[in-house]
């Protein structure tokens, strides 16, 4: 199965996503001349089974996603000689396809990358759509740019070493799509669960392709984020608040908590039907996520306004009006 998206970030530029067995797509999508790969810890041995040069190794946590370890990359770079002909390849989840962009949008003013998602949330999410950056100053994603991969792989088998905890998490990021673009995403997630995803890679894959349909579509819309991409943010604005004031949750978890929260916002506003508010809440439930959280809510509202995605203070919520569709709204 290979069924490409891509996003049209130019005439010159196009990011093409694949769906597909990795050891299949890999060769038809590496060009010619050197290739060097930025590799996650846990997914190290990719680097043999796809027959990749090893270039730095990421120990992924958000503590490490800074601009002392993309120095460290650039190190390596310098070390090894790469030129602007060099082809980066990251392979990994979320931190450290955040970092590769980074690192090859900003080496010798940009080189070309690809990258090889090694978790559900990066295959449906972080991955896709050119954002890249590194935390600073206390703040996540502080310092960064968009700089599109050349093209994207998402094998679904590579999810098969993920751990329970990390394969929910990025179903809050499935989730949360469907509900802003696609209602038989929805359904899809529904009637399945994390065994009967996983145990199908035709099934597992249409569903991470779906998402990636989705978000591509979002992004194609509105390339830099100066509107129709915050629908992404749908479940985010409490996701963060809650993020920066515990660890206790991963950002899926945060993210499916946010998404409980602004289904009821919509449900009390009038703006989603008691049904569309039950089912969304179910199906969280129904991949053991957490809807609610208890911290005191002077904190969350005081850490809302510190995010950086609001504007003048005033707190940017992105509401559900359906499964399928919603409003941006402002309070
Ligand atoms: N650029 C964007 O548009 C965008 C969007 C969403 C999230 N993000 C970023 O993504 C990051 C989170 O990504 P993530 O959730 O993938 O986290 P991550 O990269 O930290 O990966 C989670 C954990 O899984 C491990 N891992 C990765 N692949 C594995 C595999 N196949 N088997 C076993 N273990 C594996 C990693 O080593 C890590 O311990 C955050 O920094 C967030 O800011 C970026």
């Amino acid at each position: 199965m290979c069924k490409e998206l891509k996003i049209e970030f130019s005439h010159t530029l196009v990011s093409e996503i694949h769906v597909g067995k990795v050891e299949e797509l890999l060769p038809t999508l590496l060009p010619e001349g050197r290739v060097v790969a930025v590799v996650d810890r846990n997914v190290r041995h990719l680097c043999d089974r796809l027959g990749v040069e090893e270039l730095f190794v990421v120990d992924a946590s958000e503590e490490a996603k800074t601009i002392d370890t993309a120095a460290k990359i650039w190190s390596c770079l310098v070390e090894k000689s790469a030129d602007r002909n060099t082809f980066l390849l990251g392979i990994g989840g979320g931190i450290t396809t955040d970092l590769v962009g980074f690192v090859a949008a900003t080496y010798m003013r940009g080189i070309r990358f690809g990258l090889v998602p090694t978790t559900l949330l990066a295959q449906v999410d972080a991955a896709i759509g050119g954002k890249c950056g590194v935390n600073f100053g206390g703040y996540k994603n502080m310092i960064g740019c968009f700089a599109p991969a050349r093209w994207v792989v998402c094998d679904v088998n590579l999810l098969s070493t993920l751990g329970h905890r990390e394969l929910r998490s990025g179903m809050a990021e499935v989730i949360k799509t469907a509900i802003l673009g696609d209602a038989a995403l929805f359904a899809l997630c529904e009637q399945n669960n994390i065994e009967s995803l996983a145990g199908n890679d035709e099934l597992f894959g249409e569903v991470v392709r779906r998402a990636a349909a989705v978000k591509c579509a979002v992004v194609q819309r509105d390339l830099l984020e100066s509107g129709e991409r915050k629908k992404l943010n749908l479940g985010h604005t409490l996701a963060h608040a809650i993020e920066s004031l515990t660890r206790e949750y991963t950002h899926g978890e945060a993210v499916a908590i946010g998404l409980a929260y602004v289904a009821a916002k919509s449900l009390n506003g009038g703006l989603l039907t008691q049904n569309d508010y039950q089912r969304i809440v179910a199906v969280l439930q129904h991949y053991d996520l957490p809807t609610s959280v208890d911290l005191p809510e002077d904190e969350l509202w005081a850490a809302m306004g510190h995010d950086k995605k609001n504007k003048e203070g005033r707190i940017g919520w992105v509401l559900p009006t359906g499964i399928g569709e919603l409003v941006i709204s402002c309070q």
